[in-house]
């Protein structure tokens, strides 16, 4: 098991890349299983979470190749429909090939993905969806079976969608949805849809296969049933999570980072929220630039679904705050238990109180490096950042969580003045 070993306390400054982005590319190499030909992606980073992924399609009769940042993705066999409890428990995201595997192959068994270190994370609202088209399903060992009408003789039927949920939408019931609906007889209107930026990249993908998609980015998708999709070339849209990190990181060394490839057009919660502790962002040739130079100002955070602050950034910005100068608030409203960062933060030195869904942060003049544990991806992150602005030498450990979302983080830091490294345990 790798760490990674921060001594804190230097300045970062220079230009860092923004990788594809993690959450736009799994449904679309999901949505490669409806599709006849070779799917092309450009843009596609390196992550765990790919790479795991495509072992999972590769059972379900995908062909998947890597060259650099391109991945290649061919349908050669559609006969498998089961995606196993080992896989989809490993990777929620794999949960996204329901909807292409029913509407394509006409039946699927999908292992419920269960909870995980963020919370309870249901998916009643995939099932209810796809109910709405006619899916017959049940819930029997631990598995989704479901079938197209006709015991999975004829296609999913068109049908009006509302995907309103407790906490919102929901991100990959919109893409699962989305995918079902494209193959399905008539049109389909989904209401509530999840507006996020992975959303319409998918869209998009479908699009330039074939799809008839309209509304994308809006509460209201409309789809015309198409009967086929061919394979294109599609390049994936930058890291909309990974930029909000570096800006972050930036912000928290009193660096100055340009960041390119960066779409701050899907950050713009966020950047209003830097603006207003004090960071500076500002527009430069190719990306922008983020710096600070002075200890910020405390802010209130809340997390909301897009075009709202990320929950995917809270613990990230919740260590910024962590060195604000007065008391802050971060409320969690996508995942009220998404709090397993405030532990290990405490550990680096910062003062933080959780009280349901909200954390009342302290802000400290200095934290001190520390041993501290990864939980889950975007912690691991927050833990990094934290390291970095931190006094002294961290060990982060259990960092595959990080390499999950992350482009080997330590090869983007190190040239931008980061003392890190990475040790094999
Ligand atoms: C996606 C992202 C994840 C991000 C999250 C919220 C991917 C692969 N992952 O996850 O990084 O943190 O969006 O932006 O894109 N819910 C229900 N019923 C459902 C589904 C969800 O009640 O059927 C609830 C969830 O518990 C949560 C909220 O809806 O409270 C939003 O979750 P959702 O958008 O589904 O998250 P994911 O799509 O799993």
């Amino acid at each position: 098991m790798d760490k990674l070993v921060i001594t804190g306390g230097k300045r970062l400054r220079g230009t860092v890349r923004i990788s594809g982005s993690k959450n736009a590319v799994l449904p679309i190499m999901c949505a490669a299983l409806m599709v006849e030909g070779e799917v092309v992606l450009d843009n596609v980073p390196r992550l765990s979470d790919v790479e795991q992924l495509c072992l999972i399609l590769e059972k379900l009769g995908l062909r998947t190749r890597r060259h650099a940042n391109q991945l290649f993705l061919e349908v050669h066999d559609r006969g498998p429909t089961t995606a196993d409890y080992e896989d989809v428990r490993k990777m929620r995201a794999s949960v996204c090939v329901l909807g292409p595997l029913l509407t394509q192959r006409g039946r699927t068994r999908v292992s419920l993905p269960g909870g995980c270190n963020i919370g309870d994370r249901p998916i009643d609202l995939h099932l209810r969806g796809l109910a709405s088209l006619g899916a017959e399903i049940k819930l029997e060992g631990g598995y989704i079976h479901a079938e197209t009408p006709g015991r999975g003789k004829h296609r999913l039927r068109g049908g009006d969608v509302f995907l309103g949920g407790p906490f919102g939408s929901s991100v990959t019931a919109t893409a699962n949805i989305l995918m079902a609906a494209v193959l399905a007889e008539g049109r389909t209107v989904i209401e509530s849809a999840a507006c996020e930026p992975e959303v319409v990249d998918l869209a998009d993908f479908l699009n330039a296969s074939g799809a008839k998609i309209t509304g994308q980015g809006s509460p209201r998708i409309l789809i015309e049933g198409v009967e086929s999709l061919s394979g294109e070339r599609y390049s994936v849209i930058p890291d909309r999570i990974e930029g909000g990190t570096f800006m972050v990181a930036a912000a928290i060394t009193n660096g100055e980072i340009k960041l390119t490839d960066c779409r701050e057009d899907h950050l713009v919660a966020v950047i209003d929220r830097l603006r207003r502790i004090g960071v500076h962002v500002d527009p430069a040739d190719g990306g922008c630039v983020v710096s600070s130079s002075r200890r910020l100002a405390p802010a209130a955070v809340v997390t909301q679904p897009y075009p709202g602050f990320p929950t995917d950034l809270q613990a990230q910005f919740m260590a910024l705050l962590a060195l604000a100068e007065g008391n802050s608030f971060v409320t969690e409203k996508i995942f009220p238990d998404r709090f397993m960062h405030v532990a290990e933060l405490g550990r680096l030195g910062a003062k933080l109180r959780k009280e349901g869904p909200t954390v009342l942060v302290e802000g400290v003049k200095k934290l001190t490096g520390a041993p501290v544990m990864c939980s889950d991806l975007r912690a691991s992150a927050a833990l990094v950042l934290a390291a970095l602005a931190a006094e002294g030498e961290s060990e982060v450990r259990r960092i595959y969580h990080l390499d999950r979302g992350y482009e080997r983080i330590e090869q983007k830091l190190i040239p931008l003045g980061a003392d890190i490294h990475r040790v094999s345990e």
